[in-house]
């Protein structure tokens, strides 16, 4: 199929670090890690959070990699590849479901960003107090049309680089962007730290109180994990398959996992120190990052002013092109799977991708205002597709890329994938193996049933 023969590949290997860490790094660490913390109790969520990156979250992203770069396709056609007439393929179809169900309400919070590029740029946090913010954040979410306006356009810039092609649209806008997030996120955790009363914002970061973990933390770290890194829907399985063969996929899903929970935890140092200094509560769920930031750009440079519509500004937009980042990879796996399977142009694929996402996100958007009362499960549309995706279907994804590779797959073509044809050392492969073959996958099964309560 032309499709395949002409796929195009990322340029460079630095380029597929930071496309991968692209995809990785994202509202994900900077919006939902700190208010996932700040409601499971801090500095123990955390140290669960980095267990199951080490455990579960790392060794299978080299999995997805193995499978995207060996089969060189879209996530579903993926498992016919390598195991075909098999059952397998509807763990690739999920992955695309999940993406597409993420795209829909991912794009609403990436549209926040936006209305608050304008907000800083027209200095609107000055002179506010916390309660302020808290106020018009909330005006802002339940507004009939404004939020949903701001989605539409961050969907309608996803469409365009989707459209533009791997290389071009996004190794060339990750490599400038991702460092300039780390140092503008430094400077404004240096700021955070000095306000004064940052210190128990600190505390609660750093020392774990581990009477605080319950069935649904472990369940929440894990999501966040697989949320966080990307993992569980294919969709480093789809950038695998634009990855040329001297890719080092082990130390490229290191690299990954390092970068993405550095810029997760740099964020915690930014928004718990400022949310204790100015008493806005660490539980205060998705609207945290939206409510404590203003008072750091507000507090730490009230006297330059210049210097904080400047430095807001650099955040909010830096914000929203690490989420746009992601958004381009979630896009991409629905992409690149109706442009394979279907038939159809990448053009048209994406067209229907963006339309569809759309819906979802002016229906996840009005569930936070006008349409309040219509829960599922006792949940906004909003909440429920995060719930649904983050803490369910994408462990659940993980769980079965893990027995998948772990199990299922020819050994021989693991090993080559995952060691370049023998030039990693056997020790890694091995532990590698273990953690994939047993540690994830009963890790994976013990968090879900114990949240289910069935272990009481
Ligand atoms: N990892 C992204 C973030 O942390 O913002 C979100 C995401 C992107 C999740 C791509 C899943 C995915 F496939």
């Amino acid at each position: 199929m032309t499709a395949k023969n002409n796929r195009a590949n990322f340029g460079s290997k630095l380029g597929v670090i930071l496309a991968s860490a692209g995809s990785a790094v994202g509202l994900g660490n900077i919006w939902r890690f700190p208010y996932e913390t700040g409601e499971h109790g801090g500095a123990a969520f955390i140290l669960i959070y980095i267990a199951c990156v080490l455990f579960f979250g790392i060794p299978i992203m080299v999995a997805e990699f193995s499978i995207g770069r060996r089969s060189r396709s879209n996530t579903a056609r993926a498992y016919q590849i390598l195991a075909p007439g098999t059952p397998w393929k509807w763990v690739g179809r999920m992955g695309v479901l999940a993406g597409f169900l993420i795209l829909g309400y991912y794009s609403v919070v990436a549209g926040w960003t936006l209305d608050y590029i304008v907000q800083a740029a027209t200095n609107s946090f000055a002179g506010q107090s916390a309660d302020g913010f808290i106020h018009a954040f909330n005006g802002f979410v339940q507004h009939p049309w404004l939020p949903a306006f701001w989605m539409l356009v961050f969907m309608l810039m996803t469409h365009f680089i989707v459209v533009k092609g791997v290389e071009k649209g996004i190794e060339r806008s990750s490599k400038i962007m991702m460092p300039m997030l780390f140092i503008i996120l430094l400077v404004l955790a240096g700021c955070a730290i000095s306000l004064p009363g940052s210190g128990s914002g600190l505390k609660f970061l750093l020392m774990p109180d581990f009477s605080k973990l319950n069935a649904d933390a472990l369940l929440s770290a894990m999501g966040q994990t697989f949320f966080s890194l990307s993992v569980g829907m294919g969709c480093l399985c789809t950038y695998a398959s634009y990855f040329r063969k001297d890719v080092n996929l082990p130390k490229t899903a290191l690299n990954v996992g390092l970068i993405d929970t550095s810029v997760a935890v740099l964020s915690g140092l930014i928004i718990f120190p400022a949310a204790f200094a100015v008493g806005i509560q660490p539980d205060a769920g998705p609207s945290l990052l939206f409510i404590t930031l203003p008072n750091v750009f507000q507090q730490a440079f009230g006297s330059l002013p210049w210097l904080a519509v400047l430095l807001s500004v650099m955040f909010y937009v830096l914000l929203a092109l690490a989420a746009l980042t992601s958004t381009i990879s979630l896009h991409e796996v629905v992409t690149a799977y109706l442009h394979e399977e279907f038939n159809m142009t990448r053009r048209k694929a994406a067209i229907l991708v963006t339309v569809g996402c759309s819906i979802l996100g002016v229906l996840s958007s009005l569930s936070l205002g006008l349409g309040k009362e219509l829960t599922i499960f006792g949940m906004t549309l909003f909440d429920f597709f995060d719930y649904l995706t983050a803490k369910i279907m994408l462990p659940l994804g993980g769980f079965f890329i893990a027995i998948f590779t772990g199990w299922f797959l020819d050994k021989r073509i693991v090993r080559e994938e995952v060691s370049n044809n023998g030039s990693l050392k056997m020790w890694i492969y091995r532990s590698w193996l273990f953690l994939l073959k047993f540690v994830a996958p009963i890790g994976i099964a013990f968090i879900f049933i114990n949240e289910l309560g069935l272990l009481k």
